[in-house]
């Protein structure tokens, strides 16, 4: 990560043209994680150019298994795939690797791992994730920041009940007991598009699971799994994003390779403030949004199909402009208004306390120089800066890029005037 690079944004042009939606970085993650429980080599296409990617790879090679990327393709060869620690390094580069915990667990009956403790969205607990964990049979003790998980006999299936619909928590009691020994059911299971996704790869791969979408999912649990081919779903935050940065600019987009269906509460979001959206062909969604919007009724961020919580920052950036007040509640996370201060610096007018946020919309923002401090917020700082007149410089980049596949580039593409920089 390049901490002296910039993103130099001229707004004040319409975002307009057509672009390809990259593959979803919430989705591949998992799927590399998966793909340590296949005994061969799997094949997963559509991976998004992301630094988090790449993280993923190497831990995938720490635990043995061969990764190689070929342009949008990467070739995970997990047949040697025998270790269980991933180090400290690698858990603090990228808080997802806690996914990680399931499928190493399962192939090899160990896992050690340090804790992934706080991350740039405040404190973010895995208690869900352990405790079904020690419902499936793995001995679990915690010390010094470490992680050990054994389960010398294997895991066997269980019935959980989570207390909160995780999405990290499903994933890893999926991954876990798709090869443990009998039955496993989840309720309250998370419902996104990626748990989806998750499971369609792992039945490829010879896994028994029904219910994925749904609150109940049960899986049989099977000997072992074989490597598969899979295409990452598309990245529903990431033309969330970009329909934002449409929409900031009184602009228009056509998106391919999209899935609208999985948009629905972020879709219906936009229209209420005024752009016109509806999808047609293989992928494909047509948008575009008046010269001024309107506030939209009151945003409370909800486990899917509700609003989602990483598309709140990209779409605050939006109201900063629009007709009215615009109210926001984030109940995912405690720490999802640290772009409020910046926007701010942009000519916003945003009172935020709490989980609750008050947007003024006023009728024009300025260049500023402000920080993405993370990735969605990074992401609403972008959108802004397209909206705003005079010219803005984001830094914090190495954020923006865990998440967006190169993000100057797709955003020119369309109309930006935006540049990456190196400060010397
Ligand atoms: C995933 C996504 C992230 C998204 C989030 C919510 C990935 C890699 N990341 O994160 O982009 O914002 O879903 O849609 O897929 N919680 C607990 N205990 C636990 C687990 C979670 O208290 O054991 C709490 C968290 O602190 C948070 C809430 O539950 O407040 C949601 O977390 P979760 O759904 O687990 O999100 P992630 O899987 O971390």
């Amino acid at each position: 990560m390049d901490s002296r690079q910039k993103l130099v944004i001229s707004g004040g042009r319409r975002i307009e043209g057509e672009l390809a939606v990259q593959g979803a970085k919430n989705s591949v993650l998992v799927l590399l994680s998966a793909a340590v429980l296949a005994h061969g080599e799997s094949i997963l296409h559509n991976c998004p150019q992301l630094t988090d990617v790449d993280a993923a790879c190497r831990i995938l090679s720490c635990l043995g298994c061969r990764c190689v990327r070929s342009g949008g393709t990467i070739c995970v060869d997990a047949s040697t795939a025998a270790g269980f620690e991933i180090p400290e390094s690698l858990m603090r580069e990228m808080r997802s690797s806690i996914m990680f915990l399931g499928s190493v667990l399962g192939r090899t009956g160990r896992c050690r791992l340090s804790f992934p403790g706080g991350c740039e969205l405040g404190a973010r607990p895995i208690d869900l994730h352990l405790a079904a964990l020690r419902q499936m049979g793995a001995e679990i003790t915690e010390q010094h920041g470490y992680i050990e998980c054994t389960a010398a006999s294997g895991l066997h299936g269980a019935r959980i009940t989570l207390s909160f619909p995780s999405v990290g928590a499903t994933e890893n009691i999926l991954l876990a007991a798709v090869t443990a020994d009998g039955t496993t059911e989840i309720h309250n299971a998370a419902r996104e598009p990626e748990i989806c996704d998750l499971a369609a790869f792992l039945v490829k791969c010879g896994a028994r699971i029904s219910g994925a979408g749904g609150s109940v999912i049960t899986i049989e649990g099977v000997e072992r799994l074989y490597p598969a081919e899979h295409s990452v779903m598309p990245d529903r935050i990431v033309a969330g994003t970009y329909l934002c940065c449409a929409a900031a600019t009184g602009g228009e987009l056509i998106l391919s390779r999209c899935k609208s269906e999985d948009m629905t509460a972020f879709l219906a979001v936009l229209e209420s403030m005024g752009c016109r959206a509806y999808s047609y062909g293989d992928g494909k969604l047509y948008f575009d949004a008046q010269r001024r919007l309107t506030a939209p009724p009151t945003i409370r961020t909800m486990p899917y199909p509700g609003f989602p919580t990483d598309i709140q920052a990209p779409i605050m950036a939006v109201t900063t402009l629009a007709r009215g007040t615009s109210v926001f509640v984030e109940t995912i996370f405690d720490n999802r208004y640290r772009h409020v201060p910046e926007l701010v610096r942009l000519g916003a007018s945003i009172k935020a306390e709490g989980r609750v946020a008050v947007v003024e919309g006023v009728r024009s923002l300025s260049g500023a120089k402000v920080h993405a401090a993370e990735l969605r917020g990074g992401a609403a700082l972008v959108t802004a800066a397209l909206a705003a007149e005079g010219t803005s410089e984001i830094s914090g980049v190495c954020y923006i890029d865990r998440g967006y596949d190169s993000i100057e580039n797709v955003l020119r593409s369309v109309g930006a005037d935006i540049k990456r920089v190196t400060e010397k």
